[in-house]
C-alpha cells in the first residue's frame, strides 16, 4: 500500500528538494521490455499500454550487454553500494540476464528483480545466489489473478514461487526475499480479503503477512503481500504534461503517458476503503500512515503531503535503447545514451541539472500517481 511517506512535507520538504545534492544510489534498468503477459491495466502492455502501438521489430531491440557492462562499470565505481532493479517488461526476457546480473554481484551492486514470475523455474539456484529481493505480480486469487494475467498463470507462478521458497528453506538462506504485489484495478479489486485466504491456502506452510512498509519486520515471513493502487492519469492531465514539457522543457514527449489514461475508473472506491481497513484490522495492521484510497482514485490534484519528488537525485533510469531518464516510467527527458555518452556526463550534465532545477520549483502533470511520490524522501 502507498504511504504519505515520510515525516518531510511542505516547507520542510522543499527546503530539503532546493539543498540537495546529486549522489546516485538506484539505477533502474529496463534491458529489454518484451513481455510473455499482456496484463489488461498494464501501462505497457496492456490495453492503453504504449508498446502495442510502437513498430515490433523496434520493441524486440535489446540492450548490449558489452556496452551495458562498462556503463555499469562506471556507476558502480561511484557508488559501491549500489542498488539495480531489473524489470521491463518481463526481465528474464533479456537474452543476456544472466550475464547482466552476475557483472552486477561482482560489483557488489543488490539486485532487485520486478517479474511476473513465469520463468522462474529453471533459475532457482542462480535466482539465490544472487537477488536481494523478488516483486512476483499475482493479481489476486486464480479466477481473478488468470482473467488478468492468463489462464493457468496463477499455478505456475505458485509452483515457481514454492520451488523457490523450498530451496530458500533447503539452503537455510534468507535471500532473496519474496514479495508478492497485487495491483487494485477494476477486475480485481474486491478480492482482497479473498487473496490473503486463497495465498494461505495454496502455501500452507510458509508465513504469508500484509507488508506493513513502516514495520516490515515485526513479524516472521516467508512471503509479504503488498497491495498496490493503479498508477493513472486523467486524459486532460495527460494532454498537460504533454504541453508542459514542451513549452517548459523544450521536450517532445513519447507516448508512454497515454498507456496511463483512464478515461473513468469503475471502481466503488468507498466499499474498497472498507474492504481495506476491515482486512488491515484483520491482519493487525495500524493504517494510519497509508494513504486514503477513496482520494487516491478519486481526487488526482492531492499528493497526500507529499509535494515534491527527489528521485531525479538519487536514480537514473536506462531502456532498452540505452536512452537514459530522470523519470521511472516516463521516457521523455532524456540525459543521453549509453553507447555515446559516459555516466559522469549525463549524471552531471547540463540536462540533468536542467530537469532537477526545473523539479525544485515544479512539479510535471504526471508526478501525482507515480510511485516515486510516495517514496520517503529520508531513505530515499
Ligand atoms: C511493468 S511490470 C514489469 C515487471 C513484470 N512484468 C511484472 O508484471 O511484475 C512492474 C509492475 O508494474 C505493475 N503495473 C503495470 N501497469 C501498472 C499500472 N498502470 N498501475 C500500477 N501498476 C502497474 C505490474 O503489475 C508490476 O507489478
Ligand atoms: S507481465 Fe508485467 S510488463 Fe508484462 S504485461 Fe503484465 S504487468 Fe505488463
Amino acid at each position: 500500500m502507498l504511504t504519505k511517506a515520510g515525516k518531510l512535507g511542505g516547507v520542510a520538504l522543499e527546503e530539503h528538494v532546493k539543498n540537495l545534492v546529486p549522489e546516485i544510489k538506484q539505477l533502474t534498468l529496463f534491458p529489454s521490455e518484451l513481455c510473455n503477459y499482456r496484463c489488461n491495466f498494464c501501462h505497457i502492455w496492456g490495453d492503453t499500454g504504449w508498446a502495442l502501438k510502437e513498430p515490433q521489430r523496434a520493441i524486440r531491440e535489446q540492450l548490449d550487454i558489452d556496452v551495458l557492462k562498462k556503463f555499469l562499470d562506471d556507476v558502480t565505481a561511484v557508488n559501491k553500494n549500489l542498488g539495480v532493479i531489473i524489470t521491463g517488461g518481463e526481465p528474464m526476457l533479456y537474452k543476456h540476464f544472466t550475464e547482466l546480473v552476475e557483472h552486477l554481484r561482482k560489483r557488489k551492486a543488490n539486485i532487485y528483480l520486478l517479474t511476473n514470475g513465469s520463468l522462474i523455474k529453471n533459475r532457482v539456484e542462480f535466482i539465490m545466489q544472487n537477488i536481494v529481493a523478488m516483486n512476483i505480480s499475482i493479481d489476486g486469487p486464480e479466477e481473478f489473478h488468470d482473467a488478468i494475467r492468463g489462464k493457468g498463470s496463477f499455478q505456475k507462478i505458485c509452483e515457481n514461487i514454492e520451488a523457490l521458497m523450498e530451496e530458500k528453506k533447503r539452503r537455510k538462506k534468507m535471500f532473496p526475499f519474496i514479495n508478492i504485489t497485487m495491483v487494485l484495478s477494476p477486475s480485481n479489486y474486491l478480492s482482497i480479503k479473498q487473496f490473503m485466504s486463497a495465498l494461505r491456502e495454496r502455501f500452507k506452510d510458509a508465513d504469508v503477512v500484509l507488508h506493513d512498509p513502516r514495520n516490515p519486520w515485526s513479524r516472521r515471513r516467508d512471503l509479504s503481500v503488498n497491495l498496490a493502487p493503479l498508477l493513472f492519469t486523467t486524459p486532460e492531465r495527460g494532454r498537460a504534461y504533454a504541453a508542459q514539457m514542451k513549452h517548459d522543457l523544450d521536450c517532445e514527449v513519447s507516448p508512454a503517458w497515454q498507456g496511463f489514461v483512464e478515461d473513468s475508473i469503475p471502481m466503488d472506491t468507498q466499499l474498497l476503503k472498507k474492504e481495506l481497513e476491515e482486512l488491515w484490522a484483520m491482519e493487525g495492521i495500524d493504517s494510519s500512515h497509508y494513504i486514503d484510497i477513496h482520494d487516491y482514485y478519486t481526487d488526482i490534484e492531492n499528493v497526500f503531503g507529499r509535494s515534491k519528488c527527489v528521485a531525479p537525485w538519487h536514480e537514473m533510469i536506462i531502456r532498452r535503447t540505452g536512452d537514459v531518464y530522470p523519470c521511472v516510467d516516463l521516457p521523455d527527458f532524456k540525459y543521453g545514451n549509453i553507447y555515446e555518452d559516459s555516466f559522469a556526463d549525463m549524471w552531471e550534465g547540463e540536462r540533468a541539472t536542467q530537469f532537477r532545477d526545473y523539479l525544485k520549483n515544479t512539479n510535471l502533470m504526471m508526478c501525482n500517481r507515480c510511485t516515486r511520490m510516495f517514496a520517503d524522501p529520508e531513505s530515499f
